[in-house]
């Protein structure tokens, strides 16, 4: 089968969806420059994640060897600063805006979802400008822009690399002073909206699964939860994945390539 042909095949699933669901994963934000994680050169490659990727390990490493972090920290702060929703997620926007897409499942953390339009965004792993106070619990969100801006600048101005002064770059909590920290989910913690993100797979007529290498559950069990409940699977993704098998149309395309020629080949279908 073609490309143009799978892609065919998607737009004719689509064009009749009124509440599908997409569930994505880092591939979807690659265009906007931000790296995935387990891609040549992605984040898995430069950092470990036994060190950084569970809360204790992280703690430790800031505090034994904050020094040799901050780099990294900061080569993904401006990531995430310089980012903008790329075609992909503005094609996800848009199918929202045609009534196909309801519900975008995600496990990025850097809000270009909300940016490019969708309302309706389930979070799994977290959202990365949402701060979480360590001892009240209360939520602050803050402006993608300006609270990379802020971190930065108290990296640049740390001399003493350990647990207290580099914990010290987060905003404190306005209620009570305490230390706040970004509300993702670190590998261990409880990931956020499982039941809300399960309902979308269980309830929508059609499922995208976009840029996930699908080896991170229970996100990974979506695409097959939607299956099973009888809704057709379209997969995006230059590479192979666990999902392609499952899949009722197999796009072997970037996420910002191909979702654009989606949305042009559904509304050709809708005027034709
Ligand atoms: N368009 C579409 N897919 C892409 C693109 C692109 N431009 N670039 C890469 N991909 C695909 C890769 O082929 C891969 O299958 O995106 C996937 C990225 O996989 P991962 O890096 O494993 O990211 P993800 O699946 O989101 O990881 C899940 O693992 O480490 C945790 O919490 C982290 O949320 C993350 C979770």
């Amino acid at each position: 089968m073609t490309v143009e042909h799978e892609i065919q095949k998607a737009a004719e699933i689509l064009a009749k969806a009124k509440q599908a669901a997409a569930s994505c994963g880092a591939g979807v934000s690659a265009e906007s420059g931000i790296a995935t994680f387990r891609d040549p050169g992605g984040v898995w490659d430069k950092l470990n994640p036994a060190e950084v990727g569970t809360t204790s390990g992280l703690l430790n490493t800031l505090d034994r060897n904050g020094r040799k972090l901050v780099p990294f920290f900061i080569e993904l702060l401006e990531a995430f600063e310089q980012a903008n929703p790329n075609p992909a997620h503005l094609a996800l926007g848009d199918l929202e805006q045609m009534g196909i897409l309801k519900t975008v499942i995600t496990q990025n953390i850097d809000n270009l979802h909300q940016e490019a339009g969708n309302t309706d965004v389930v979070e799994v792993h977290g959202n990365g400008f949402r701060l979480a106070c360590i001892s009240c619990g209360k939520l602050k969100t803050r402006p993608r822009r300006e609270l990379i801006a802020e971190i930065k600048s108290r990296i640049q101005e740390l001399r003493e690399y350990n647990l207290s002064t580099m914990a010290a770059i987060m905003p404190a909590c306005e209620h009570c002073q305490a230390l706040m920290r970004p509300d993702v989910v670190m590998f261990g913690e409880m990931v956020k909206d499982i039941p809300r993100a399960f309902d979308a797979a269980r309830r929508c007529d059609a499922m995208l699964a976009i840029g996930t290498s699908g080896v991170v559950y229970p996100a990974a069990y979506l695409p097959f939860e939607a299956k099973d409940a009888g809704a057709p699977v379209i997969v995006v993704n230059p590479n192979e994945n666990p999902f392609s098998r499952v899949s009722d149309a197999y796009i072997p395309m970037n996420a910002g390539t191909a979702m654009p020629k989606l949305v042009e080949a559904i509304k050709a279908l809708r005027s034709a």
